[in-house]
């Protein structure tokens, strides 16, 4: 993706120094008896991707809505560009473009007109907005279909354009609450290779995603969020670290026999891997990589457990999502 030309870049602003684009501390916030949020707190450095995980219900959406300033914490303070969302909303929402805040693109109008209205709308001339907006739809691989009514576009390319209008004045902090959503593996790649054009700007991007190997790829570091606390943080290799280094997946050929190759392995499977015998496969913990294979392989082998498959894992973002939430990754 060609880098995005920013050529409306605001005025330095005094309150944006060292400190962290996106800083929330000890956050509440309740729905009447819902406590959507207890507690939250995380930073996000300046220019850099922060994934925000967790399962459904976890309060990600909740979040980023007072970060944006759509809703008020009950209490807590967050800060985003260095401003306070309670104190000074007006400040946070120059310094922020969220997805889905321009859903209400005008169906009639084509791409081009409504990126140029929304630049004359957030202040451009007439001329520079046409300049932006030309811009962009080169950005957003929009050119051809930049004449056409926006009421025909893809669900793929209405995203881009939506993204597009979001950028027409540049942010210091782009919000994206789980972008990709729905849209096919080209367009999902579109929007991943925003994602690093905007940091390459020097952008603050927090992003929510229901797939976590995007949330893997994508982000410098990653919170993972549940029943509205942060519950574990760190980049995407840490976490994997913490689950527990390589794993042994073995697949025994006749799924009743998962009972007798955990009899065979003997202390190589944890209590915990016994205890749920229900799956047609077994995981067990290689702190030794390959050693750990072939003496599994051995054990099996003697106890004539046939294999349809056995092999080694790093653990994936989702068994680090399963086992410190419990539930498997992303939606379920
Ligand atoms: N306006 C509201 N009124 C009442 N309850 C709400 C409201 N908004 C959110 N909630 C509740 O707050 C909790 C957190 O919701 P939130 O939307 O932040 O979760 P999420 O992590 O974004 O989930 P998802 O992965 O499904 O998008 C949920 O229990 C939700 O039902
Ligand atoms: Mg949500």
């Amino acid at each position: 993706m060609p880098s995005l030309d920013m050529d409306n870049t605001p005025p330095p602003d005094p309150a944006v120094g060292s400190e962290p684009a996106v800083q929330v501390i000890d956050v509440y916030k309740s729905f009447g008896e819902v406590h959507a949020l207890r507690g939250v707190g995380f930073t996000a450095t300046r220019g850099s991707v922060l994934g925000i995980l967790g399962p459904n219900g976890a309060g990600k959406t909740t979040t980023i809505k007072i970060l944006s300033t759509l809703l008020r914490p009950d209490s807590g303070t967050a800060t985003v560009a260095g401003h306070d969302v309670v104190h000074n909303p007006a400040a946070v929402r120059r310094s922020i473009m969220m997805t889905g805040q321009y859903a209400a693109l005008d169906e009639n109008l084509s791409g081009r007109e409504n990126l140029e209205l929304f630049g004359r709308l957030m202040g451009l001339s007439k001329k520079a907005a046409r300049r932006r907006a030309d811009t962009l739809l080169e950005e957003f691989d929009l050119v051809s279909a930049g004449r056409r009514a926006v009421g025909g576009y893809s669900g793929g390319m209405r995203r881009r354009v939506d993204i597009a209008c979001g950028l027409v004045v540049r942010p210091e902090v782009v919000f994206l609450d789980e972008p990709t959503t729905g849209l096919d593996p080209r367009s999902r790649q579109g929007v991943w290779n925003l994602v690093n054009a905007l940091k390459q700007q020097g952008i603050t991007v927090l992003l929510t995603t229901q797939y976590l190997e995007e949330a893997d790829v994508l982000s410098d570091n990653i919170i993972v969020i549940d029943r509205g606390t942060v519950i574990a943080e760190g980049t995407a290799d840490e976490l994997k670290e913490k689950t527990g280094g390589s794993y042994c997946e073995i697949v025994p050929l006749d799924p009743s026999k998962v009972r007798a190759a955990l009899d065979a392995l003997g202390e190589l499977a944890p209590e915990t891997v016994r205890a749920d015998p229900s799956a047609d496969r077994i995981s067990i913990p290689a702190p030794d990589g390959a050693a750990t294979l072939s003496e599994a392989l051995r054990r099996l082998d003697a106890a004539g457990v046939e294999l349809a498959d056995i092999g080694l894992r790093r653990p994936s973002l989702d068994d680090v999502f399963l086992s410190i939430t419990g539930h498997s990754g992303g939606q379920q």
